[in-house]
């Protein structure tokens, strides 16, 4: 199978969650935050809502980041477009929206950022969150630097790959499994991303000896991110963007 590449040579930082902890989380405020401190790259999630349409968000309940209530899943596009993304934060962020993929997109192209696009989605709707989230993104970057799809969810990678082939995917562990690379190689993977907590030498070595770049979530310390480049780790998903790392 042929492993699709990106068309940009990976920066050393994504902004985590779009702006890291400098915004909400997943927000259009997070990318403006992230382009201007010159980031190259940025990192976040997407859902799918009741009407199937992409949105920003991490966790499957509303609660935690906006001020709805309910599950992202049985909330229709009507009812999160009204919702507040800001406010849980700092009140100075309130009324900030939460964001489709598309106009994260559109923000994206504008400000010049590239984008990883981690297809995030509610339990019993992998495959649905996967093909939907790749035939989006590859209309909404037409023309423009395809984002890196990633995932936990090998089942959403697999539909991801079928419908929009040409897409660079990267396999998602928190603790990689012993047989990582079979799993990265299934769906030919560009890349594994894990948790920096989890990485060991020989995972790297195996990694580097078959031309896998390894990203690691979440580096919030600037020693830390040094130590994790010098054993070979590609990039860095950080929170802390305005210390971590000047690409
Ligand atoms: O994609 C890297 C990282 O974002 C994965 O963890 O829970 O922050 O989405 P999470
Ligand atoms: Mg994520």
């Amino acid at each position: 199978m042929i492993r699709p590449r990106l068309g940009w040579s990976l920066p050393r930082v994504f902004a985590h969650r779009c702006g890291g902890a400098l915004a909400p989380e997943n927000t259009l405020a997070g990318l403006r935050i992230a382009a201007r401190l010159g980031r190259k790259a940025v990192e976040f999630d997407v859902m799918l809502s009741a009407d199937g349409s992409p949105w920003l968000i991490h966790d499957e309940t509303l609660e935690r980041t906006t001020d709805g209530t309910g599950r992202v899943s049985e909330t229709s596009d009507s009812a999160l477009s009204v919702l507040d993304a800001g406010v849980r934060q700092h009140p100075a962020f309130a009324g900030e929206p939460l964001p489709t993929l598309a106009s994260a997109a559109r923000l994206c192209r504008q400000l010049g950022l590239l984008a990883n696009v981690e297809i995030k989605p509610a339990a019993g709707l992998e495959a649905a969150t996967g093909a939907v989230v790749a035939r989006c993104v590859r209309e909404l970057w037409a023309g423009a630097e395809l984002p890196l799809l990633s995932s936990f969810s090998e089942v959403a990678l697999a539909a991801a790959r079928e419908v929009a082939p040409e897409l660079p995917l990267g396999s998602l562990f928190e603790h990689p499994p012993e047989d990582w690379l079979e799993r990265v190689n299934r769906v030919a993977a560009l890349s594994l991303h894990c948790d920096a907590d989890s990485l060991d030498d020989h995972l790297l070595r195996t990694a580097r000896a078959n031309g896998i770049p390894v990203l690691c979530y979440t580096v919030n310390e600037p020693l830390a991110a040094a130590a994790l480049f010098r054993r070979g780790v590609m990039a860095v998903f950080s929170d802390r963007i305005d210390r971590v790392g000047e690409d």
